[in-house]
C-alpha cells in the first residue's frame, strides 16, 4: 500500500493556516508567553532522557491545533504504519523503507547481518583478528561516500569518548591528493580498509577503493586482501569481482536507503571503534524513539511536532533555511549529516500524484557547534532581515565530568535562546544595539552524549523528516536529481564534452590550459 497522495494546500487545515498566519505573524512570541499561561508544559515534551521544549517558536496554540489537524488530514498515522510495515512507500523505486527494521530485532536477515558486525568488531577489538603479519589492527579506513560516509563518520566522531582504540579514518572524495594522506598515517600491517557503497558502482568509491587496494598489494600481497577489506553492498557479485570472499561482505538489503544505512552493515566502522556493546545500545536508543513515534499522540510526539514547525516556518513565513546548533563539539559532523539525510530526502518539486507542487517542499539544513558558531553566524541570527528556525541541542552532563566549564557550555546555550526570542530594546539609545528579538529556537535537552541517547537523537531527526515528507505529500526516499551530474560528469571523463552549453564548454578548456 502507497502512502497517501494529498496536496496539502487543498485542505481545510492549511487553508485556516493561511488565514491564521495573515492574524499572528506579527506577533511576538513574548506575547504568546502573556495570552497562554501554560504554553510551556504544552509545548513541551518530556521523554527519555530528552526534554525539548518547543514554545519559543512564532507559533500560537490555535496555530499549533491546526498543524495537528494537518496531520490527520493528510493521514499521518495511516502513513507511519505504512512507514514501518514494509510497504512499498519509495514508489519511484519500487521500494519499501524499512531502515528501521535494522534498529528493531524482529528481522532474521537482519540478526543474521548484526551478528556478523559483533563478530568482526569483536575479533579486531579483542585482537583475534590480526593483521597479516601477525600484529593487531590499530586503525580502520572507511572509504564511501555520502549516506555510505557521512553517518559513520559522524557517529564515530560523536561517540569517540566510548572508543575501544582503534583509529579511523574516512576516504569520501575523489580527490588524491586527500586519500594520499590518509595512508602517509597508516600502515598497511595494522589497518583494515572498508568498502562501503551500496551500489558498488560510485565513481569516488570505486576509484578510491582501487587506489587504496593498490596501496596495500604493493606493500603486502594480494594473496592477504581478505585479512585487510571487508566489502558492503547490495551488489555482492561486484564486491567478489573485487577480490575479497563472503565471509568479508556484508549486505545491504534493497531497502535501506543509502542516507539511513548506518544502522546495518554500514555501521561496522562505529562498532569497530566503539566496540559492539555500545553499538547495540546505539540501535536501542533509535528503536526507542521509534516506539515513541509510532505510538505517542501527535501534541507531545518529538519528531512530529519538529516536522510541523518546520513546515510552518517554510511553507507560511517563507524562511529557506533551518539550523541545527549542538553544544557539544563532538557533534561538529551532525548538520552535514542531517543536510544530506533532510535535503536528499525532502528536496522535491513534484508531489506523489507526479503533479509539481505549489508550495515549499525541503529546507535548506546547516549549522555548527555551540559556541564556535555564535562567533561566527549569530549576528545574522540576532540582528540580521532574516529568521532562522533553530534546533539547540545541549546535554545536561559532561562526559569527563568537568562541571565547570560545562556549566559555561551551557550558560551560552541558555543565553543564545533566551537572546534569541527576547532581544533587547535600547529605547532611543544607539539604535545599532537594538536587538528586535521574536527569533525562534527549540532547545533539545538530553542526559548525556551517549550511544543510546545518540541513537534516539538520529531517530528523531530522521522521523522528522519522514513526517515533513508524509505531510508535503513527495516521495522522500528517492534521490533522481542527483543522478543528472553523475552520468554527465561521466561523459566529460570519456572526453564526450562537446554536448555541453558555452559557459561549461569553455571552463572545460580552461581546466585543459
Ligand atoms: O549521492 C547520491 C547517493 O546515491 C546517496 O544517496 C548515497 O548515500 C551515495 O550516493 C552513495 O551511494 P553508494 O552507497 O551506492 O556508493
Amino acid at each position: 500500500m502507497a502512502l497517501s497522495k494529498i496536496n496539502p494546500t487543498k485542505l481545510s487545515s492549511w487553508k485556516k493556516l493561511v488565514q491564521q498566519f495573515d492574524k499572528e505573524n506579527n506577533h511576538h512570541i513574548n506575547d504568546f508567553f502573556k495570552e497562554e499561561n501554560n504554553r510551556v508544559d504544552e509545548f513541551s515534551v518530556s521523554w527519555n532522557n530528552f526534554y525539548v521544549d518547543f514554545s519559543k517558536n512564532r507559533l500560537s496554540n490555535n496555530t499549533f491545533n491546526l498543524l495537528i489537524s494537518l496531520c490527520k488530514e493528510t493521514n499521518l498515522r495511516d502513513n507511519i504504519d505504512k512507514y514501518f510495515n514494509g510497504s512499498v512507500i519509495n514508489e519511484t523505486e519500487s521500494r519499501a523503507v524499512l531502515h528501521t527494521a535494522l534498529r528493531s530485532s524482529g528481522n532474521d536477515g537482519v540478526n543474521k547481518t548484526l551478528n556478523k558486525i559483533i563478530n568482526i568488531s569483536d575479533k579486531i577489538n579483542n585482537g583475534d583478528r590480526l593483521g597479516y603479519t601477525g600484529k593487531k589492527i590499530t586503525d580502520v579506513v572507511n572509504v564511501g561516500i555520502g549516506g555510505s560516509h557521512l553517518g559513520p563518520e559522524m557517529v564515530t566522531e560523536a561517540l569517540s569518548y566510548y572508543s575501544k582504540g582503534i583509529k579511523a579514518h574516512f576516504i569520501s572524495n575523489i580527490d588524491p591528493d586527500f586519500t594520499s594522506k590518509i595512508l602517509e598515517k597508516i600502515n598497511p600491517e595494522t589497518t583494515i580498509f572498508i568498502i562501503v557503497s551500496k551500489t558498488f558502482s560510485t565513481i569516488e568509491t570505486i576509484e578510491n577503493a582501487n587506489k587504496v587496494k593498490a596501496w596495500f598489494i604493493d606493500s603486502a600481497s594480494e594473496d592477504f586482501l581478505n585479512d585487510h577489506f571487508i566489502c558492503i553492498s547490495n551488489n555482492i557479485e561486484a564486491t567478489k569481482k573485487f577480490g575479497v570472499s563472503s565471509e568479508n561482505i556484508l549486505s545491504i538489503p534493497e531497502w535501506v536507503g543509502g542516507r539511513f544505512s548506518l544502522w546495518g552493515s554500514v555501521g561496522l566502522v562505529i562498532s569497530i571503534v566503539i566496540g559492539s556493546k555500545n553499538f547495540k545500545d546505539f540501535l536501542r536508543g533509535a528503536n526507542e524513539m521509534d516506539i515513541h513515534f509510532k505510538s505517542s499522540p501527535f501534541e507531545k510526539n518529538i519528531s512530529v511536532v519538529l516536522a510541523l514547525i518546520s513546515i510552518w516556518y517554510n511553507n507560511f513565513f517563507k524562511c529557506e533555511t533551518e539550523v541545527v546548533i549542538p553544544y557539544s563539539q563532538f557533534l561538529s559532523k551532525l548538520p552535514d549529516y542531517l543536510q544530506q539525510a533532510s535535503m536528499e530526502s525532502n528536496g522535491k518539486s513534484i508531489d506523489r500524484s507526479g503533479e509539481k507542487v505549489n508550495y515549499e517542499t525541503g529546507s535548506i539544513v546547516w549549522g555548527s557547534t555551540g559556541t564556535n558558531a555564535q562567533h561566527a553566524f549569530f549576528q545574522l541570527m540576532h540582528q540580521g532581515t532574516k529568521i532562522i528556525p533553530s534546533d539547540f541541542i545541549a546535554f545536561k552532563k559532561s562526559l569527563h565530568n568537568d562541571s565547570d566549564q560545562h556549566k559555561i557550555l551551557n550558560s551560552n546555550f541558555l543565553a543564545q535562546t533566551n537572546a534569541l526570542m527576547m532581544g533587547k530594546s535600547t529605547s532611543g539609545e544607539d539604535i545599532h544595539k537594538n536587538i528586535d528579538g521574536n527569533k525562534p529556537s527549540n532547545s533539545i535537552v538530553i542526559n548525556k552524549l551517549d550511544p543510546f541517547n545518540l541513537g534516539s537523537l538520529i531517530a528523531m531527526y530522521e522521523n522528522k523528516i519522514f513526517t515533513i515528507g508524509s505531510i508535503l505529500n513527495v516521495f522522500s526516499f528517492d534521490q533522481w536529481g542527483v543522478e543528472l551530474g553523475k552520468s554527465i560528469a561521466k561523459e566529460i571523463l570519456a572526453g564526450k564534452d562537446k554536448s555541453l552549453d558555452k559557459s561549461t564548454k569553455k571552463t572545460s578548456d580552461q581546466l585543459k590550459k
